[in-house]
């Protein structure tokens, strides 16, 4: 088999065959087959497209390219959890004990936050003691005995999807529903689920900032896991604005725990009674989607989805007695109210200027290998559709350092403040079986 004849082939428009995509992929991956063939090849796949057998068996080349996580040891319908990015994101903190606490066995592998976007093993890293690195024995004990564990990622998972995405971030074929659907299932198979629910966000804070293409990425992605036998789900949510008040590490601890008591902000909220209910119900400990939900709700108010957070904190070596007295968290020095110029009504919160906002205090990387400052962030006290009126607070921003003109200056500009009311926009705008 030759490279250029299959590079010919899908820029004919015909498709690939399994066999031929596997060695395509394999030899890429391998270094057989140089970045200039395969930049062709992606830039004729970004014209041509792919069938759904094709994306299946892509996506499972990738899979196979390298190392797999084996769950097998682990009792029950493992349910994963996918967002595709999004600013103050807490949905992991807070489902993770959330489902665990009704039955739903959570072996989450998570990654750390770069850029403006945050990751959960740092926001779980705010909690003094708590360990993000466990032995795949210690990892699967810990998800037998109390349904839930979240480990750093470690291995070599997907390099085929490392190295493909390298490659097409500098080939301008970034920006294709086939190959971004297939390098995102390709991690979530890897990773070992059994099920998958993802979280497709749509809107200016978003990768998909259109609906439609957001619909379109959704049905690719659910198509994908259910062709290559995983049940997936996909629900489509709004990223108008950044996810609930708080962006930045221990401030979105606080924030999940008040949502575990039932006292977190409404979308946050309402985001993780949807996306809870679909894992729930995919992993059969509920007979239908409104059971899942009234369950969710359930422990929430009797205390007992904490309960499971205190556990969760305890057994991974952090310090539970910090849900009680969050007060222990990292905190910091400074904490400056930005101030609205403006009377009207909020129309837009660009999440992406929030998140970089956040990240210049210190809250994100600059790069892989920067430190951050888990104490910093800030916490929105305007949302999409509340009035203000000129000198009311529309941020509280968590600083370190004395000078945050910059940061408030970003704020400011985040915000669109005008005079009409604003439609209502919808949390949830569609669930993709
Ligand atoms: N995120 C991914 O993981 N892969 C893509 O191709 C795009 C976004
Ligand atoms: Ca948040």
């Amino acid at each position: 088999m030759r490279m250029v004849d299959l590079i010919a082939k899908k820029r004919d428009g015909k498709s690939l065959t399994k066999n031929e995509i596997d060695f395509m992929i394999d030899g890429y991956t391998n270094d057989q087959i140089p970045d200039y063939q395969m930049s062709a090849m992606a830039m004729a796949l970004y014209f041509q497209g792919m069938t759904t057998e094709e994306r299946v068996n892509l996506t499972m080349a990738m899979v196979e390219s390298g190392d797999q996580v084996d769950l097998s040891d682990i009792e029950g319908i493992k349910v994963d959890k996918h967002s595709t990015g999004g600013v103050g994101d807490t949905t992991t903190l807070i489902l993770a004990p959330l489902v665990a606490s009704v039955g739903v066995p959570v072996a989450k592998m998570s990654g750390r936050g770069l850029g403006h976007t945050g990751g959960t093993i740092d926001k779980l890293e705010s909690i003094e003691g708590f360990q993000v690195e466990l032995t795949s024995e210690q990892f699967n004990k810990l998800v037998n005995e109390q349904k839930v564990a979240v480990v750093g990622q470690s291995g070599n998972l997907t390099p085929a999807d490392k190295k493909l995405y390298s490659l097409r971030d500098v080939t301008a074929t970034v920006n294709s529903i086939p190959l971004i659907a297939s390098s995102i299932m390709s991690k979530k198979i890897a990773s070992g689920a059994d099920a998958i629910v993802l979280d497709v966000k749509t809107g200016s804070g978003a990768f998909m900032k259109e609906l439609e293409d957001a619909k379109e990425l959704a049905r690719a992605m659910v198509d994908i896991g259910n062709g290559a036998g995983r049940e997936t789900i996909a629900v489509i949510s709004d990223m108008n604005q950044p996810l609930g008040f708080a962006v930045g590490n221990a401030l979105e601890v606080k924030e999940a725990i008040d949502t575990l008591q039932g006292k977190g902000p409404k979308d946050l909220h309402e985001l993780c009674l949807t996306l809870g209910s679909q894992m729930v119900y995919l992993a059969k400990q509920a007979a239908s989607i409104e059971e899942a939900r009234q369950k969710l709700e359930e422990v929430i108010a009797s205390g007992k989805a904490l309960e499971k957070f205190k556990e969760f904190v305890e057994s991974q070596g952090g310090d539970p007695s910090m849900v009680d007295q969050p007060s222990q968290l990292p905190q910091a020095k400074y904490v400056v109210d930005v101030k609205a110029k403006e009377t009207g009504v909020v129309h837009e919160i660009i999440a992406d200027e929030i998140g970089i906002a956040a990240s210049m205090l210190g809250a994100g990387r600059m790069t892989k290998e920067s430190e951050i400052d888990l104490a910093v962030g800030v916490v929105l006290q305007k949302k999409i559709g509340d009035n203000v009126t000129e000198g009311d607070t529309l941020v509280k921003v968590y600083s370190n350092q004395e000078d945050n003109n910059e940061v408030e200056q970003k704020i400011i500009e985040a915000y669109s403040i005008e005079q009409e009311e604003v439609n209502n926009q919808p949390l949830i705008y569609e669930i993709i079986h």
